[in-house]
């Protein structure tokens, strides 16, 4: 699949006021600031459809993308962000939790871990949450280029032991958005649930 022609579709407050649950859908998830924009922005191409931010917390909204007709690209808030009340926090847990149970167009998670301390608590209960469910989850280790060769696959290796214990369909990956390291496994995977 060519995902250079993605275009923004929508911004949705909240999960149930996002566009009809037709077609396949792949949702980008993970800890505020862990590179769910970029990853958006590196795998298609565009340097600022998906808004980054060195302030945690930017993407406040549930934005959805369309790579072609019944195919999109979710990115999701960031979790997990300090300073948002504790209420917010477990509001938007739930809504997470459900809409990982709910949405039928749901194809596959991306689950966005900051190389240097991947498998924080949140990360953890959203793999749990998406195991059980039965979706299928792409961890991206990012921002990889902050580790030296060696000390990153040693990470990449303990993260794949690691993700055995949640059972299910779970592929782990290191990534960078910076020197494009693992773009080829993530438009594999990609591809792979688009067509299935
Ligand atoms: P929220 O929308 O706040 O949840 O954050 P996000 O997960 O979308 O993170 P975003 O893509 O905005 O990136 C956060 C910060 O990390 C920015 O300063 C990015 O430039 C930086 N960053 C993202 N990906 C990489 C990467 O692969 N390498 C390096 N070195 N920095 C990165
Ligand atoms: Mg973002």
């Amino acid at each position: 699949i060519n995902f250079q022609p993605t275009r923004f579709i929508t911004s949705a407050p909240e999960i149930s006021k996002l566009p009809a649950d037709e077609g396949i859908e792949v949702a980008f998830a993970g800890r505020s600031n862990a590179g769910k924009s970029s990853a958006l922005n590196t795998l298609t191409r565009q340097k600022a459809l998906a808004r980054t931010s060195k302030t945690p917390g930017r993407t406040q909204l549930i934005n959805v993308f369309e790579v072609k007709p019944d195919q999109r690209l979710v990115d999701l808030p960031g979790y997990g962000f300090a300073k948002v009340p504790l209420e917010v926090k477990e509001k938007w847990q739930l809504a997470l939790s459900e809409y990982l149970q709910m949405r039928k167009s749901l194809r596959g998670l991306v689950l966005l871990m900051d190389i240097r301390h991947p498998y924080r608590e949140v990360d953890q209960e959203l793999l749990h949450w998406a195991t059980d469910s039965k979706i299928r989850v792409l961890v991206l280790l990012t921002k990889a280029d902050k580790l030296k060769p060696g000390v990153r696959n040693s990470t990449l290796l303990k993260a794949r032991e690691a993700a055995l214990v949640f059972g299910g369909d779970v592929t782990v990956e290191a990534f960078s958005s910076l020197s494009k390291l693992g773009l080829d496994k993530v438009e594999a995977k990609l591809t792979e649930w688009f067509n299935d």
